[in-house]
């Protein structure tokens, strides 16, 4: 169930490419705001420097859009909540001095978010929310984790990558093909009007509940080259069986640790979470899975996959609960970790 505790609070995300604000009222979504970098498009990947310029442009109308669509006033806030990491420097350093401001000028407390966090915690804006404890692959452009969610504040990272994230593997594959940024959009499009080849890219794997997506993404970067010495429109000629492929791919390396984890921790409330959660292929596919494992599966509602201040929000309702509040030398943490099972 969604907390009840009367409290007003608006959250700033702005740690990417999305200046986001949001609104929440006794643990109920009031209003959130997404404004979209669409700058970065045709750079195949965000620019540090152009995100922070687009922070600095956007987060003032956004906040104002967010709390006029709250019908609160800014003296009816009991905090401010702002996503501390991890994420881009520049782009964090905009979202966390405006937060300190405004709570300093009110006079209310500050509450630090961790955005991976967040990201789980997606799955308590709206019913049905997942049941404790549960098992959360949190996949989005900068991180792919294994998280083991006891209670909304006790979260502990079983496995992650160790090089880089499942969507930057999206997001590099993307630009190889010549499709606009973000990439893992483009490739899933594509991936739904064609068919899985047989192309032979390596099986991406590794020990434990750990991932890798390194080497895929130079496995196709050769193969790539190879077919267009054969055929120069190889790529136009199967865009959409070589996201197919791919996506196929990377789905299949995710589920294989899913599976592992959920079978070693014995757990049948599975989520996802992040950017790449959005992904058709991924959603069918624990769909599928939900009935052959007779697991309990929740996937995030498309507008709480990506980027949004709705999470935080949601987060720092019961980071307030707990006193988790900072002050005015708080600063941006651009490698902020979520707690880490020892292994
Ligand atoms: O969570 P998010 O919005 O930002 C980060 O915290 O990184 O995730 C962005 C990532 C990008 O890599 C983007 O390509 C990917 O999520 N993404 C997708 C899809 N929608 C967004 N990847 C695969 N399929 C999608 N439908
Ligand atoms: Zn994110």
């Amino acid at each position: 169930m969604p907390p009840t505790a009367s409290l007003n609070i608006l959250a700033i995300e702005s740690s990417c490419d999305e200046t986001a604000a949001a609104v929440l009222s006794h643990g109920k979504l009031l209003s959130h705001v997404v404004a979209s970098q669409s700058v970065h498009e045709t750079y195949g990947g965000v620019v540090p420097e152009l995100a922070s310029r687009a922070h600095e442009k956007n987060i003032i109308p956004v906040v104002h859009q967010a709390l006029s669509m709250s019908k609160l006033s800014m003296q009816a806030l009991d905090a401010i909540a702002f996503t501390q990491g991890p994420g881009l420097l520049g782009a964090l350093l905009v979202g966390t001095s405006f937060a300190k401001s405004l709570a300093w000028s009110l006079d209310i407390p500050l509450i630090p978010v961790n955005h991976m966090h967040a990201h789980i915690l997606a799955h308590f804006i709206e019913e049905p929310t997942p049941e404790f404890p549960f098992l959360c692959l949190t996949v989005s452009g900068g991180h792919t984790q294994l998280v083991w969610v006891s209670s909304p504040t006790d979260l502990q990272v079983i496995g992650e990558t160790q090089d880089d994230a499942v969507g930057e593997a999206f997001d590099k594959t993307a630009k190889l093909l010549g499709l606009p940024y973000p990439g893992g959009v483009y490739i899933d499009k594509h991936a739904q009007r064609g068919k899985v080849q047989d192309y032979e890219l390596p099986e991406v794997n590794m020990e434990g509940f750990d991932f890798s997506f390194s080497g895929i993404k130079t496995a196709i970067l050769y193969f790539l080259r190879k077919q267009i010495q054969k055929d120069a429109d190889f790529i136009t000629k199967n865009i959409d069986d070589i996201c197919a492929t791919v996506q196929d791919t990377l789905v299949r390396a995710l589920l294989r640790k899913l599976i592992q984890a959920a079978e070693a921790y014995k757990v049948k409330h599975i989520a996802i979470a992040g950017g790449v959660s959005a992904n058709s292929g991924l959603r069918k596919a624990l769909h599928e899975l939900s009935h052959e494992k007779n697991w309990t599966v929740h996937l995030p509602k498309l507008e709480y996959c990506t980027d949004n201040a709705a999470m935080i929000a949601m987060a720092a309702h019961y980071l307030y609960k707990q006193g988790s509040f900072t002050d005015i030398k708080a600063t941006p943490l651009p490698r902020m970790p979520l707690p880490v099972l020892s292994k």
